[in-house]
C-alpha cells in the first residue's frame, strides 16, 4: 500500500492561497467566514461545535475553559465518525469487499493527513496510538528496553506531565539507568544553562514537553534538540499541548520521536500518534503483539509486519483515527499560524484583564505571551482550587483544578494545586469575561 504524505509546508488547504503564520491574509482567504482580515473569528467557529450551544443544568451557557484536558469536537469530526459507522463500518486491512476496502482507504488516508499536518516526510513514520501516553510507553518499551542499560542517563524536565515521566521511571528502574531533570525558573522557563551541564553526562535520551500543560510555557524545542544531538542523545518531544495550538513541523524541529493525542486537537478520544524517524522504527522491536503487526506466524516464531503496522497490534480504533484525519483537515483549513495568533491574542487579553479585575489573584507561568500557549493557571488566595472550580461551575464556567498530572512541577512551585483555564479555537473574550465574573462570585461566596 502506498501512503506517501505530500507535505504542504504552508499548512494551508490546497487552493486557498491563504498565507500562514498570522500574516495578513489576502482576499482569497476571506472567502471562509471563519477567517476575517487574516484572523480567526471564534464566534463563527463556535457555531461548528454543537456542545457549545448547550446550557449547563443551572441554565447557564457552557463556558468551556478546559481544552487542555480535552477539546470539544466540531461537526466535521462528528460527521466523520457518523459516516463511518453508518456507511462503511468494517475492519481494516482484511475485508476484500467494498466497505472493508473503503474503511482501509479512509484509515490510511487519515495517516497521510496526520503526516502532512506535522510535516512528516513519510506517512509510514506515523504510528497510530490511542493517545500520547501510549505513544510514550511504546518508545519507552520498544526503544528503551533495547537501548538503555546500567548507568545510562535519560534527561527530562521538571515540568513534565506524568505521561512523560512515569514510563521513564519504570524503564530506568528495570534497566538500572538514571534520570536527570532540567530545572525551571520560578516563572516556569527551562534553565538551558543547566541543560548544557546535564548534557555532559552524555545522556542516551532527552525527553521534554513542547508546551507545558500546566504553565503554558512554549519550550525552544528546535534549539534543545540541536543541543541534545550535539551531545549524542536522541530526542523525544511530547507534543500533546503543541499540535493542537501551534504550527508543528517535525522535519524542522529535527527530533527523533514526537507524540501527541487526538482528543486535545478536536479529534475523538482513542486517537493519537507517534512520529519517529523510519530507521528508528525499523530498528525497534514490537511493543504489543498479536494480529495486524505480523507478516507470518508459525507455532514457535513470527515475523513482523512493515512499519507502521508492526506497532499497531489488534483492531485499531478505526473510527477515531479517521476522525483524527478529519480534525487535521479542519485545523489545516483554519491555518495553524492563525490558531496560534488567536490563542496568543486571548492570552494578551486575559492576563492583564484577570490581574486588573483581581489584583490578589496568583497567576503562574511566563508572563510573556510570545513564549506561552493558551493556558492560565491561577489561585484565589484563601480558597482551595477545587472550591474555586466548583463555584465557577455554578456559573457554567468549566475549569480544571488539581495538579493537572504534574505533581513534581507543583512541588517545585510549592503549590498543592492550581485552578487552570485553557483555550482553543472556539474560545472568545466573552469566555474570559465570564471567568473574571465567576472569580468575583467565588470571592463573594468565600468572603475573601
Ligand atoms: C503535556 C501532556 N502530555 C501528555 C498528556 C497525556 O495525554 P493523554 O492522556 O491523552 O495520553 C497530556 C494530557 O493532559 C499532556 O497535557
Amino acid at each position: 500500500m502506498t501512503i506517501t504524505a505530500r507535505p504542504d509546508a504552508s499548512g494551508n488547504p490546497p487552493g486557498t492561497g491563504a498565507p500562514e503564520g498570522g500574516s495578513p491574509a489576502g482576499p482569497a482567504a476571506t472567502a471562509d467566514p471563519r477567517i476575517r482580515d487574516g484572523c480567526l473569528v471564534p464566534e463563527v467557529i463556535r457555531a461548528e461545535f454543537p456542545i457549545l450551544a448547550t446550557a449547563t443544568s443551572t441554565g447557564k451557557p457552557l463556558v468551556y475553559l478546559d481544552s487542555a484536558s480535552t477539546s470539544q469536537k466540531p461537526q466535521a469530526v462528528i460527521d466523520a465518525l457518523d459516516t463511518y459507522y453508518r456507511e462503511y463500518n468494517a475492519n481494516v486491512h482484511r475485508g476484500i469487499y467494498e466497505i472493508g476496502e473503503r474503511s482501509t482507504a479512509a484509515y490510511e488516508a487519515a495517516r497521510v493527513k496526520v503526516a502532512r499536518f506535522i510535516n512528516a516526510p513519510d506517512a509510514h513514520e506515523i504510528v497510530f496510538t490511542r493517545n500520547a501516553t501510549e505513544a510514550i510507553n511504546l518508545v519507552a518499551y520498544a526503544w528503551g528496553r533495547q537501548s538503555i542499560g546500567r548507568g545510562d542517563v535519560i534527561v527530562l524536565t521538571e515540568m513534565e506531565h506524568h505521561a512523560n515521566l512515569v514510563p521513564w521511571q519504570l524503564l530506568v528502574q528495570e534497566r538500572d539507568g538514571d534520570l536527570e531533570f532540567i530545572p525551571i525558573t520560578d516563572d516556569g522557563i527551562l534553565r538551558l544553562d543547566v541543560f548544557e551541564v546535564l548534557l555532559r553526562l552524555r545522556p542516551k535520551l532527552v525527553a521534554f514537553t513542547h508546551v507545558s500543560n500546566t504553565l503554558g510555557t512554549i519550550n525552544p524545542v528546535a534549539e534543545m534538540t540541536r543541543m541534545a544531538h550535539e551531545a549524542g542523545a536522541l530526542v523525544l518531544i511530547d507534543g500533546a499541548q503543541a499540535v493542537p495550538h501551534v504550527p508543528v513541523d517535525v522535519g524542522a524541529i529535527d527530533a527523533d520521536f514526537y507524540v501527541f493525542s487526538g482528543h486535545k486537537m478536536l479529534a475523538p478520544t482513542g486517537s493519537g500518534a507517534l512520529w519517529a524517524r523510519r530507521e528508528l522504527l525499523e530498528s525497534m522491536p514490537p511493543f504489543l503483539a498479536g494480529g495486524e503487526m505480523i507478516r507470518e506466524v508459525h507455532l514457535r516464531r513470527s515475523e513482523w509486519n512493515e512499519i507502521p503496522w508492526k506497532f499497531e497490534a489488534g483492531t485499531p480504533d478505526i473510527a477515531a483515527e479517521i476522525g483524527l484525519g478529519a480534525a487535521a483537515d479542519y485545523l489545516r483549513t483554519l491555518g495553524m499560524g492563525r490558531v496560534r495568533d488567536h490563542e496568543r491574542e486571548l492570552l494578551e487579553y486575559a492576563l492583564p484583564a484577570l490581574a486588573a479585575a483581581h489584583p490578589d489573584l496568583a497567576l503562574y507561568g511566563p508572563m510573556d505571551p510570545a513564549i506561552r500557549g493558551g493556558v492560565v493557571p491561577f489561585n484565589v488566595p484563601g480558597v482551595h482550587p477545587h472550591d474555586v472550580a466548583q463555584v465557577l461551575d455554578r456559573s457554567g464556567v468549566a475549569v480544571r483544578a488539581g495538579h493537572h498530572c504534574t505533581m513534581p512541577l507543583h512541588e517545585r512551585l510549592d503549590l498543592p494545586a492550581t485552578a487552570r483555564a485553557s483555550f482553543n479555537v472556539y474560545t472568545t473574550r466573552t469566555d474570559i469575561d465570564a471567568l473574571i465574573a465567576g472569580i468575583a462570585e467565588v470571592k463573594r461566596v468565600f468572603g475573601v
